[in-house]
């Protein structure tokens, strides 16, 4: 009798919860932004309708904030297995591949419409496998949206950037583009920017509207200048080992659940980063420099070089099918 109690027992505390957690798939999905931005809000309704259609069966876990690692280091961690998914600016593939940098040329996409003409053509559809081979499987894109630059002293024309720290994303065309306007450039981990601008260490940096509401680059910044010069969007992959060894249900859930969630932050960023510069004029820290046509054709003018310094290296196919051969 002893034994028969020993073995239910065992049976229910020790092996059971072994099969359960062996049934139980796991997506580690860190990020580097706060919950409330189209990333966040992407990667958390990932989890929500991936664990209400598989439950027990794959659970997603999501570390905001640079919670459990930054977006460098996770590019590593996702090679290597450690974590499953990310979604990174696609800026931070530059040290991976060139062909990637046609997405930081300035002034490359006049609006959305051009971005997603590009990205769901067959020359951005085929860029997503491009990294394949380095432990990086894209299977989508993300947006957040155009980015404004911010800094402590007021930037109208191009001459007020000279002489100023910059912190840039990890691309060599941003740090041209900086460059190009007589700034000083720092690449910098986004997870280190406020800390960064409230010291002191730098003085400028590039970001958009959601991004400078939810990581309060506002509080230190005090001159917002709508420049729209260049695209935020993310490289949604994940190991390639790990997800072609999936169950085929399984896959087939994630894949959809993927292109529901790519529909919802794509077909609301746009909305989270008005409110977001809704929030950040209201807070009345701010002035917010609204350019003439003029003002804007200096900036672009300024950083057009950085176009010649960059399009052998993307090449003509991809700079044709991103519109750039029309600018
Ligand atoms: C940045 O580093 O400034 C952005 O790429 C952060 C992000 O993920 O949007």
């Amino acid at each position: 009798m002893r034994n028969a109690i020993l073995t239910v027992f065992w049976l229910v505390f020790a092996v059971m919860p072994a099969i359960t957690l062996a049934q139980s798939i796991v997506i580690k999905f860190p990020h580097d932004l706060a919950p409330t931005t189209p990333k966040g809000q992407g990667a958390d309704y990932f989890k929500r309708i991936v664990e209400e259609r598989l439950p027990d069966r794959v659970s997603v876990e999501i570390y905001p904030s640079g919670s459990l690692i930054n977006d460098q280091a996770s590019l590593e961690a996702l090679a290597f297995g450690e974590i499953q998914m990310i979604a990174i600016s696609l800026s931070k593939l530059d040290r991976l591949t060139k062909r990637f940098q046609v997405f930081d040329l300035p002034f490359l996409f006049a609006d959305m419409a051009q971005v997603e003409a590009f990205q769901g053509g067959s020359v951005g559809q085929e860029l997503l496998s491009e990294l394949e081979g380095r432990g990086l499987l894209g299977l989508a894109y993300w947006h957040n949206g155009t980015k404004q630059l911010t800094a402590g002293t007021p930037l109208r024309v191009p001459e007020d950037a000279e002489g100023l720290e910059f912190r840039i994303m990890d691309s060599d065309v941003l740090l041209e583009q900086i460059l190009a306007i007589g700034g000083n450039p720092q690449k910098m981990p986004f997870t280190e920017v406020y800390q960064a601008l409230q010291m002191g260490a730098v003085d400028a940096q590039e970001n958009t509207w959601s991004n400078i509401e939810a990581s309060k680059f506002y509080e230190v910044q005090e001159f917002i200048t709508l420049t729209d010069h260049g695209y935020i969007g993310y490289f949604v992959a994940v190991n390639p080992d790990f997800w072609r060894g999936l169950p085929a249900d399984v896959r087939s859930v994630l894949d959809e659940a993927l292109a529901e969630t790519t529909e919802f932050v794509n077909s609301t960023a746009r909305e989270i980063n008005a409110e977001a510069r809704a929030t950040v004029l209201a807070s009345g820290r701010n002035t917010l420099i609204e350019l003439s046509t003029e003002e804007r054709e200096q900036w672009r003018g300024a950083m057009r070089p950085v176009w010649d310094k960059f399009s052998g290296d993307i090449g003509p196919e991809l700079l044709e099918a991103a519109g750039g051969s029309v600018h």
